[in-house]
């Protein structure tokens, strides 16, 4: 009675398009996470067999995989479920959402703990990848499809593959100058960065020699053509010269 309650609850508060309670036992999440209860206390008095014969029938009815060692806590909700996968050694921290498609699994390279751990109130997206044994900081945000393969810190949103850390905190990460906060190597985003403190560099320098031309043509021409703003002739630019110019050129040589 107190699981039927609790889930009333948790899908009430995180599902809008519910009406009734009665819909509550509508939801393939209920079937899901009853049937891993069951199974997880089995797994852990070692009766394996049965508990993964449990987590079976669960997934036929449902289209939701939980692996009955995995630990789940308080308050998730799977949205529509099928085709989520949640591996042996998965840990879930409390009222998590997870939609479907979402896979939390292993990568095949690490023996032992292979699976995420997610924090609290942390939202897996549609299509969701989340790949080997590192941990989703809580309140943290996977964006559909993505498919995310290292820590994700508190507070963030990740997007892409593979995926990568867009805010912190609700505020946009820049990549070029928070790379090694984010953890996550993007090779295209690193180029760019490159690109782009190449480009600042170069346009320093250019308005450097533009200020310089602007002086010369200004000195040098009595028809003045100069385009810079406020600049009425020789006189402004003769200003200029005094106040910008002088001991510039020495240091420019
Ligand atoms: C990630 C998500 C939750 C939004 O989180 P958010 O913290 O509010 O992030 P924002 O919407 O501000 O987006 C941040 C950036 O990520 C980008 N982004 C968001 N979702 C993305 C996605 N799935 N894939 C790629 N980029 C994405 C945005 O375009 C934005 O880019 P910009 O900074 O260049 O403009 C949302 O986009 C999402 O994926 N929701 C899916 C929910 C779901 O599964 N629904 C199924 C219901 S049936």
């Amino acid at each position: 009675m107190g699981y039927i309650k609790e889930q009333i609850e948790v899908i009430k508060e995180r599902d809008p398009a519910i009406k009734k309670s009665a819909e509550v036992f509508l939801y393939p999440s209920f079937y899901a996470l009853l049937f891993h209860r069951i199974a997880h206390k089995l797994y852990k008095k070692d009766h394996f067999f049965i508990a993964r014969l449990i987590s079976q029938l669960g997934r036929g009815l449902t289209g939701i995989e939980i692996h009955p060692g995995a630990t789940i806590g308080k308050g998730l909700f799977i949205d529509h479920g099928m085709g989520v996968v949640i591996g042996e050694t998965c840990e879930i921290g409390e009222n998590v959402t997870i939609y479907h498609g979402v896979t939390l699994g292993g990568t095949g390279k690490d023996h032992g703990k292979r699976h995420p751990t997610i924090g609290n109130n942390v939202m897996i997206s549609t299509g969701a990848k989340v790949l080997g044994p590192f941990k989703v900081g809580d309140n943290s945000r996977i964006a559909a499809n993505a498919v995310v393969l290292q820590e994700v810190p508190e507070d963030s949103t990740v997007v892409g593959i593979p995926g990568r850390v867009v805010k912190v905190a609700g505020q946009r990460v820049n990549p070029c100058k928070q790379l090694d906060q984010v953890k996550v190597p993007d090779p295209i985003q690193m180029e760019i960065c490159k690109l782009k403190n190449t480009i600042e560099v170069l346009e320093k320098k250019l308005g450097q020699i533009e200020s310089i031309t602007h002086i010369h043509t200004s000195m040098m021409s009595h028809d003045h053509h100069c385009t810079v703003p406020n600049c009425t002739g020789k006189e402004v630019c003769e200003n200029y010269r005094k106040d910008h110019y002088e001991g510039k050129e020495e240091r420019n040589d």
